[in-house]
């Protein structure tokens, strides 16, 4: 989507006119106009308000507005288009000044202290995957065959049978038709338990990472988290500062007997279990009733992450953690981030009885409730059977575009690769079995339009696995062989150079 550069209209910048001064109005009037668009504060193309208007709103006479607004058309401040209005010009006088100005106003002064949780994440950096879309970006579902006709037809109609009460401020628990549904997808689908006062909407699983780690953990909490694992767990728990301690995860899931060994306190865990990221190992029947005892036990909490299991290719979806939980033990997390897409921003928890109230308190604390408008569409969508629709669609474009990237990969790389992750969600994982650089190679294949992750970069340890993660949600089945060349010469000439 374009970002729209329209300029503002009708929206007036706030005087404060000094009554007791010896400044006449129309001297401050035009001295505030001038000064903010000298500061860069008011932008060309902007319409100012009518001098009526303006006099109305600063309670005087239109008379100075009037002096005002006619020096600085003179001073070519302003313009006038005839029937349109007045406007703040296109070639603004003084412009070199303004930089200097806003130079000045803006310069960070003294001392500026941040939350030391703040200071300890890493500085924001536009991924890249927000400027360009390309083969093998992980974490992206086939965006191109969402179903647009018949959601936007959805919010069409929603929009047409809005009531003035839906503009009032919802439930923190999220809307009720939604999570009804939501509920009865998760019980069918998912094996989940759960009824629909259990359910609260998020906007998508990161903020259900974060409101569970509000509710459930005190700074300094130690926590397991899977090593190598998703990064923006880590960031969660940093900015609530809590500790996480890494655990290994292997091709049984994480190693429960090393969690012990590790922390054997810790208050919670970060898991995966149904298709792990990077690994996409599915956790063994064995390690979640482990991981279950365990936290029993030890009265931590299992935060499950199942954030892509909807696919699953050569068996049965596997039934979800908290379906065999029977100490109500684990918070269940999902999102429609990969089932629909990610600028829907909805996700999902399924909390434990006792614990909906405190979620709630704490839902109403970081952001009042979710917002309506998307919850009535999404709800409309399940009930009416186009999610499911889209669903069983989508599981046949992906099982096509993992079939073939799994035969590129066999056919292109030999056995200084081993491929893990192929059973399930929307990406695999190629281990490197010699040593890499694997974020230089991933560097030069980004410079190429490919966009691999490094799998290194998934760990926190100081010898990580080196290897690529290959999102195929959103590449399609043509580009992947190419790709998959591509790839293999780029590891090729690195390990050439390096
Ligand atoms: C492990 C994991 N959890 C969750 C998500 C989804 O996050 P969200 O629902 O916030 O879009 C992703 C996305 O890539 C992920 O890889």
């Amino acid at each position: 989507m374009k970002t729209s550069k329209e300029p503002l209209r009708g929206i007036t910048t706030p005087i404060a006119l000094d009554r007791s001064a010896r400044k006449p109005f129309y001297q401050q009037i035009y001295d505030a106009y001038r000064t903010r668009i000298l500061r860069g504060d008011l932008h060309a193309g902007e319409l100012v308000p009518s001098s009526r208007e303006l006099g109305r709103q600063l309670r005087v006479s239109r008379l100075p507005v009037l002096n005002a607004y006619s020096q600085l058309l003179a001073e070519g401040y302003f313009e006038s288009r005839i029937g349109a209005g007045t406007f703040i010009a296109a070639a603004v006088p003084g412009t070199r000044i303004s930089a200097g100005i806003r130079a000045i106003v803006n310069a960070p002064s003294g001392s500026r202290p941040i939350a030391a949780n703040a200071a300890a994440l890493p500085k924001y950096q536009r991924p890249s995957w927000a400027e360009d879309l390309g083969p093998f970006q992980v974490g992206q579902p086939a965006l191109q065959d969402f179903p647009m006709q018949i959601w936007s037809r959805l919010v069409a109609r929603h929009s047409r049978r809005m009531k003035v009460r839906d503009l009032q401020y919802g439930n923190p628990m999220g809307s009720e038709s939604l999570r009804q549904a939501i509920a009865s997808y998760l019980r069918t689908a998912r094996a989940v338990r759960c009824e629909p006062g259990q359910i609260m909407v998020v906007s998508g699983s990161q903020q259900a990472l974060d409101i569970s780690t509000r509710v459930l953990l005190n700074a300094a909490a130690r926590v397991w988290v899977e090593e190598p694992g998703y990064w923006l767990v880590h960031h969660v728990l940093k900015a609530a500062g809590c500790r996480a301690a890494p655990v290994p995860v292997d091709m049984e899931g994480i190693s429960v007997e090393a969690g012990i060994k590790l922390c054997r306190n810790a208050r919670a865990v970060f898991v995966a279990p149904s298709h792990q990221y990077p690994l996409g190992v599915t956790m063994t029947a064995t390690r979640r009733l482990q991981l279950l005892e365990w936290a029993e036990k030890s009265g931590a909490w299992i935060i499950e992450d199942d954030y892509d299991s909807e696919y699953r290719y050569d068996s049965m979806p596997i039934a979800s953690l908290q379906g065999l939980d029977t100490h109500s033990r684990v918070l269940y997390v999902g999102t429609f981030s990969k089932v629909l897409f990610p600028s829907l921003r909805v996700g999902y928890i399924v909390i434990p009885r006792d614990l909906v109230e405190h979620f709630a308190a704490v839902r109403q604390a970081c952001d009042l409730c979710p917002s309506q408008a998307n919850q009535e569409v999404l709800a409309s969508f399940i009930r009416e059977g186009h999610f499911s629709r889209h669903i069983r669609r989508m599981r046949r474009v992906y099982e096509q575009r993992r079939r073939v990237l799994v035969e590129a990969i066999n056919g292109e790389f030999d056995d200084s690769f081993e491929m893990v992750g192929a059973e399930a969600g929307l990406h695999v994982t190629l281990l490197s079995r010699h040593r890499m650089q694997d974020v230089q190679v991933a560097e030069r294949a980004a410079q190429h339009g490919l966009w691999v992750t490094a799998l290194s970069l998934s760990y926190t340890g100081r010898s990580p696995r080196q290897g690529f993660v290959l999102g195929f949600g959103n590449t399609r089945a043509t580009e992947i062989p190419g790709a998959v060349r591509l790839l293999k010469n780029l590891c090729k000439s690195g390990s050439k150079s390096s």
